[in-house]
């Protein structure tokens, strides 16, 4: 069931999610929202574990294998912190959730949006946002700002058709679903994308008060 004070922020490589979450998180906080950050993999010792081991190098060479670390942060993120923050009232921001698995490991991987699906539908036990912000950004933009950076994962190493394929898994979702979905274009400066991402949160919380 998606709920409404569970928001997701998703996208590709470089396009600025954490940045966003903490100005969004922030905003909101002012408003008065008790707000809670977290972030997949992670968010738990267990998910912060999990997390070393998928991005320190290709541990899983098996995508099947890999998608199941994946399953297990989130299926302990969503009972030890998700489903708590959720039950005690507070607003969720979370950097990447069960979509940016159907993206990468479902379309980049290619082991298909069906089985991602399933998999998510056990480790989340059916929680799902009631909004996600996916920043969007064209592939070689995203990649050139997280080298940018210097904070390459093996995942960012991966070609650009892989990262396209992510790209276009995340906006067949998005164009699915768009009640619970907000596109909005990464390229533009941080004050629109943050002014966008803050009216589509506010409009949800809102209307579930
Ligand atoms: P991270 O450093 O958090 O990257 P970003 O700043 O882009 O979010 O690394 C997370 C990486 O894990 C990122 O490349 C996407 C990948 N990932 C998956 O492949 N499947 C998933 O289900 C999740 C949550 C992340």
């Amino acid at each position: 069931m998606p709920d409404p004070r569970f928001i997701a922020i998703e996208g590709g490589e470089g396009a600025g999610k954490s940045r966003l979450q903490t100005a969004l998180g922030a905003r909101l906080s002012a408003d008065g929202y008790d707000v809670l950050l977290t972030r997949e993999p992670g968010g738990t010792p267990l998910g912060e574990r999990v997390r070393d081991i998928l991005l320190a190098e290709r541990a899983a060479g098996y995508p099947l294998a890999e998608l199941m670390l994946f399953e297990a942060a989130r299926a302990q993120l969503v009972a030890d912190v998700l489903r708590p923050a959720l039950d005690a009232g507070r607003v969720v921001l979370c950097d990447r959730y069960a979509a940016s698995s159907v993206a990468y490991q479902g379309f980049g991987r290619g082991l298909g949006r069906d089985l991602v699906e399933r998999a998510n539908a056990i480790a989340t036990s059916g929680l799902m946002p009631g909004l996600t912000l996916l920043l969007d950004l064209p592939v070689e933009q995203g990649l050139a700002r997280r080298g940018g950076e210097g904070a390459v994962n093996h995942f960012d190493a991966e070609e650009t058709a892989f990262h396209e394929r992510v790209r276009q898994g995340y906006l067949e979702l998005a164009r699915e679903s768009p009640d619970a979905w907000r596109v909005i274009d990464a390229a533009q400066p941080f004050e629109a994308v943050l002014d966008t991402a803050y009216d589509a949160a506010l409009s949800v919380l809102r209307e579930h008060r």
